[in-house]
């Protein structure tokens, strides 16, 4: 009986799946009861922190195509939103941006790489949007204290020159500013600062509040006047999902950061599930992916979290991957203004998992589908709760002004997860709609872009160099860059190198620390500014650079360097240091808790000296002006087994560096 009654089962089971594959689910595509939310545009963030370091110093042709692959319209990710760092002299993620004010009478718009990476953006898409926002804030903001609240006069007045500097000295206009990242937003300031842009004819900017949590709706349902100095309400990693009482407010809703997602296979199919499901499920018109580029050390933390990867500058090196082809899948075949459909008339799940949104021009249709499976679509954050995503026929009906539509354009991109290379964004033949409709077979881990318009196409280059380790020997006098910017391939953690006229002709250009105070931080990161280059799995190496100290301060050379990011505060490694009190130690932490070996050394502030530290079976020599000052046996319990070669100083100060060489490293 038993037997048989399980065979019963078997039979419906069986009958059910059949069932499953033959039985098309019905869905309506339609404008004839009006249309969804206006769509706002997908995004990608450079900076928060430092995440595009390394891209500016690619050769052409590589950087020109690199950032055709990001930008350009019809190419490849063609992204219609850049957010970018507004830099705060400090730690911000994988590493510090520099800010335009230094101090309170110091102001300078010629610093880091964010402005010239707005430009290349607008020179390929003069309509794309720009986006600002402080992580963290110079140390003359807080006065003190570790707030950017403390004056809002003098932050508003901080941030609008950053924005008017964007237009006089790059021709840039801003389109959205934020308030502080993932920190305390203050209701005041975002008034203030409203009223600010208003006063000073840049109405157009757009306040986005408070790139943090839902919280701020709950402020904006209480206060009319922060409802009317706000107009997009910016989330982080919501998951797909949105609280009632943000729907509440009316507010334009974005994913203001999200993703954050090694881009392998798992994390496009994160990036493909969320690009759509933050509409489905969260109302949200703008997605903005931390980061744009992996252009950091793939040893800082957040390993490759971006839309590509392009980390070797020294040998051109860069990687196309998939996550700029499931952007294309939207990006390509809309454009910011365009209206989502309502939800079931053009938005919605799909019955055995996934999702489709449609979008519309008044004229034309286009439609994303995605049914991304719960292993291969997981993002870093927040968790996602179980689903399953089957094989499924799916039957569209187009009714209102759709139901001429004869003929869809087809692009499609499959994921695989066993090694095979997956098929992306592939051009296939068009869908006949038929009497309205049509049918497709989907199946676990696609998206199709089904569309009227004729866009699309997958821009290519020619396959670039391929992969090859930091160089050495290597070599910079510093004398062949624009004065501030910063030197190629160092990775600042704390503090911020700019390069600068020494004013010593034998000098000429120099690294100089520019941070004289410790800052408003967005994490706390170490009081030693300190930049790190080379190979994290270095061991040995043999490295020297010339200094010049100021007053009460001195430099370090350091190796086996063994965290940067907000963790650079507990880096361990070998410090060895030189002040300009005519005295030197050696450390094996930043915070000089551990102290190895120390003594005299003839050196003073306003002179240039030669240090040089070499790392070899597991000793460790110091030199100053070629004369040995210390020999030390490296103590595996307390020295890591290897990092990265960093420079850096002890205390906010300033210091010139010139003539870094790493003579030899293994
Ligand atoms: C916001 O800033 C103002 C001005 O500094 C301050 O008086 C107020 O206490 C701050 N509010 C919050 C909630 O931090
Ligand atoms: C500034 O940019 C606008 C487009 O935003 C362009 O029309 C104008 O020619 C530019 N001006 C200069 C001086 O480059
Ligand atoms: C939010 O709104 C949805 C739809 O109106 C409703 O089903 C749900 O219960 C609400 N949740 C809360 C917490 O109010
Ligand atoms: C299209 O619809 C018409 C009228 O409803 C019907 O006669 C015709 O058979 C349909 N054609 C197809 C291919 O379904
Ligand atoms: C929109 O559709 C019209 C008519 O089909 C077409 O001529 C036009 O090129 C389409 N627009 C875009 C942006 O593809
Ligand atoms: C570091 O060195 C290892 C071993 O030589 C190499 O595989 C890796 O590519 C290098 N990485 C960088 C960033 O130089
Ligand atoms: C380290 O580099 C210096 C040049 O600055 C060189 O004179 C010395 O021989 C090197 N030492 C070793 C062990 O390679
Ligand atoms: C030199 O400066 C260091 C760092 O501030 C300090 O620890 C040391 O005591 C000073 N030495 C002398 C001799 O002043």
């Amino acid at each position: 009986m038993a037997h048989f009654i399980a065979e019963v089962f078997h039979i419906l089971f069986v009958l059910q799946l059949i069932g499953s594959y033959s039985v098309a689910s019905q869905y309506v595509i339609s404008d004839a009861s009006g249309l969804g939310r206006r769509y706002d545009g997908i995004g990608g963030l450079s900076g928060g922190g430092a995440t595009s370091r390394l891209l500016v110093n690619y050769p052409e042709p590589y950087l020109d195509q690199i950032l055709d692959y990001l930008f350009k319209p019809n190419f490849g990710a063609s992204l219609p939103i850049l957010k970018v760092e507004i830099g705060g002299d400090s730690q911000s993620t994988d590493g510090t941006e520099s800010s335009h004010m230094h101090s309170a009478n110091d102001e300078n718009y010629q610093r880091g790489y964010e402005w010239w990476l707005m430009k290349e953006a607008k020179k390929r898409n003069p309509s794309i949007k720009l986006y600002g926002l402080p992580w963290a804030f110079p140390g003359w903001i807080g006065n003190g204290q570790q707030s950017p609240y403390v004056n809002i006069d003098v932050t508003v007045d901080y941030i609008i020159k950053w924005i008017q500097g964007a237009k006089t000295h790059h021709n840039l206009t801003i389109d959205y500013i934020g308030i502080w990242n993932e920190r305390k937003h203050n209701a005041s300031y975002i008034k203030l600062l409203r009223a600010t842009l208003d006063r000073k004819s840049l109405h157009h900017v757009q306040v986005v509040a408070a790139d943090g949590k839902f919280r701020i709706s709950y402020d904006i349902l209480k206060d009319p006047a922060l409802a009317k100095a706000v107009q997009v309400i910016g989330v982080h990693y919501p998951g797909t999902q949105v609280t009632n009482y943000t729907l509440e407010t009316g507010k334009t809703i974005w994913a203001s950061e999200d993703y954050s997602t090694n881009n392998n296979e798992v994390g496009a199919g994160c990036w493909a599930r969320i690009l759509n499901q933050n509409y489905v499920n969260g109302m949200m018109t703008s997605t903005i992916s931390w980061n744009l580029i992996a252009s950091y050390y793939d040893a800082l933390p957040y390993t490759r979290d971006g839309l590509m990867t392009a980390n070797e500058p020294w040998n051109s090196h860069y990687e196309v991957t998939d996550t700029i082809w499931i952007t294309a899948h939207t990006t390509q075949f809309t454009d910011p203004g365009w209206m989502y459909l309502k939800h079931k008339s053009g938005v919605q799940h799909l019955d055995k998992g996934g999702s489709f949104v449609s979008m519309t021009d008044g004229v034309n249709l286009t439609i994303i589908i995605e049914t991304m499976t719960h292993d291969h679509s997981k993002c870093i954050r927040p968790y996602l709760p179980p689903y399953n995503v089957a094989p499924q026929t799916a039957k569209f009906t187009l009714q209102g002004s759709f139901a001429k539509v004869s003929s869809l354009n087809v692009w499609y991109s499959k994921l695989t997860f066993s090694g095979q290379t997956s098929t992306m964004f592939a051009k296939k033949n068009p869908i006949k709609v038929v009497n309205g409709s049509f049918t497709l077979s989907l199946n676990p881990d696609e998206v199709y872009t089904l569309t009227t318009t004729e866009r699309g196409y997958k821009g290519n280059y020619p396959t670039p160099p391929p992969s090859a380790p930091f160089p050495v020997p290597y070599s910079d006098n510093f004398d062949n860059y624009p004065e501030f910017s910063e030197a190629s391939n160092f990775a600042d953690q704390a503090g911020v190198w700019e390069i600068r006229e020494s004013g010593d002709p034998t000098h000429k250009l120099v690294m100089e620390q520019v941070v004289l105070e410790s800052p408003v931080y967005w994490c706390p990161a170490a009081e030693s500014p300190i930049s790190v280059i080379g190979n994290y799995s270095w061991q040995n190496a043999n490295v020297s650079m010339d200094v010049k100290l100021g007053d009460n301060t001195g430099a370090f050379l350091a190796q086996r360097i063994n965290h940067g990011g907000c963790k650079v505060v507990a880096a361990t490694g070998l410090f060895f240091i030189v002040y300009s009190n005519g005295t030197f130690a050696v450390y094996s932490d930043i915070h000089r808790q551990f102290l190895l070996n120390s003594g005299q050394v003839d050196v003073k502030s306003g002179m240039w000296f030669k240090m040089q530290l070499l790392i070899q079976d597991n000793k460790a020599t110091g030199f100053v002006q070629g004369k040995t000052l210390f020999t030390a046996s490296l103590d595996p319990k307390t020295i890591p087994s290897h990092g990265f070669v960093a420079m850096g100083m002890p205390n906010y100060a300033s210091a010139q560096f010139d003539n870094f060489d790493i003579i030899s490293a293994s």
